[in-house]
């Protein structure tokens, strides 16, 4: 038996929670666990909007046939192929034989290559429409949010937004789908860290399903992870349009590797400067202990950014070129730059920082860096405090 759990007349809430994984995607860490959303939209026809991850397959079903009994499903609408909403695909076809999949041309491209799904295809283009009885559906397609065959369906009767990945957040729902039902602190800085992880490198294809959604009159979003957004429905598109803007708040990450806690301690004057200096949102990431997933979360919600490392086998510290590789793979702009590091006999980290700031385009506020031979002394403490001084006055000087 299962609490039915309703957003409007005649939308169910389907999905499951998963507080087993610890790492979604194999990568990304998820305390708090995720919900894999899947909606019923029951009319004269009956429409199933997205499925859920394999592990949940059974408890999926068995929430459909609590809600349907032996009605059948006649569409299966795909809006993302990714498989914590796909894989559940197969098993629906197999008690639902004759349903229709409606996809675009994309994704009966996956629907093939993953699960050898070939037959009852409904391919829909842009603007098209389904008709259930009363309820109309219109899809969007908004590629790269986050794959190539994403797409948004938008039930104009009900104002519902079904919107795949997008609006979507880390965190279990614990007891309710609705955000007005449920207090949803926990949500806001795992919405941050579940776009800047997942989506992150895709501002510009946000910034237009943005666009292409701005003239509809969405009441309600309907995301695949994450609570049903119809009370804080503005403050989450505005939370997706500032981090696709990659619109920074004011405030630096200190991020440093330090194996002897050499460049850890021109990390710590630097941090106190900061703060000296009116910056009170500074947070400092020991590579070797935070996780790329909170790291990049950070970095996506402050302006500034600062980076150490010592040179290892004359190279970056192995740990801060990880996350060098992480920060040119989100493609972020907008930073303030700074960096700085220790080394015992020759400096190299300093100058591949150097080009990875020209390489991605930060503005360098301290040019040339703060490098220290074997432990901090005067004059390069001296020149640690100068360095933060000039990002607090860069960021204090900042229109954001
Ligand atoms: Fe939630 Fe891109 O899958």
């Amino acid at each position: 038996m299962h609490t039915t759990k309703q957003i409007t007349n005649n939308i169910y809430y389907v999905g499951v929670n998963d507080r087993t994984k610890h790492l979604f995607e194999s990568l990304w860490e998820i305390p708090a666990g995720v919900s894999y959303n899947s909606y019923l939209i029951v009319d004269e026809k009956v429409a199933l909007v997205d499925t859920v991850d394999a592990c949940y397959s059974d408890l999926f079903l068995s929430k459909i046939e609590g809600i349907l009994g032996e009605k059948p499903i006649d569409y299966l609408i795909i809006n993302h192929m990714e498989p914590d909403h796909s894989a559940s695909i197969a098993t629906i076809k197999r008690k639902y034989p004759s349903i229709q999949i409606v996809g675009n041309a994309k994704t009966f491209g996956m629907l093939d290559g993953f699960f050898n799904i070939k037959d009852n295809l409904y391919e829909i283009k842009e603007a098209d429409t389904l008709t259930l009885g009363k309820t109309v559906l219109r899809f969007y397609l908004t590629p790269m949010v986050h794959w190539v065959e994403t797409m948004m369906t938008f039930d104009e009767t009900n104002k519902v937004l079904f919107s795949g990945d997008a609006f979507g957040c880390f965190g279990a729902l614990d007891g309710g789908v609705l955000d007005s039902q449920i207090n949803v602190d926990k949500f806001w800085p795992e919405m941050e860290r579940y776009y800047s992880n997942i989506v992150g490198k895709y501002g510009c294809p946000v910034q237009r399903a943005l666009a292409k959604l701005s003239n509809l009159d969405i009441q309600t979003i309907c995301s695949t992870h994450g609570p049903v957004w119809q009370k804080y429905l503005q403050k989450t598109i505005s939370i997706y349009n500032d981090l696709s803007l990659y619109q920074g708040k004011k405030g630096v990450v200190v991020m440093y590797g330090s194996m002897y806690g050499n460049t850890e301690q021109m990390a710590e004057v630097i941090a106190d400067t900061l703060v000296a200096n009116g910056i009170e949102n500074v947070v400092m990431h020991n590579v070797s202990k935070s996780t790329p997933s909170y790291i990049i979360a950070d970095i996506f919600r402050y302006q500034g950014l600062i980076i150490g490392s010592p040179t290892y086998s004359n190279e970056l510290f192995p740990l801060v070129e990880s996350m060098l590789s992480k920060i040119k793979n989100r493609d972020i702009k907008n930073r303030y730059f700074a960096y700085f590091g220790s080394f015992s006999w020759a400096g190299v980290a300093n100058k591949k920082l150097a080009a990875f700031a020209e390489q991605v385009g930060f503005e360098v506020v301290y040019e040339g860096g703060v490098e220290q031979k074997f432990a901090l002394k005067h004059d390069k403490y001296v020149e640690c405090v100068k360095l933060a001084e000039s990002m607090a006055q860069r960021l204090n000087n900042s229109p954001l």
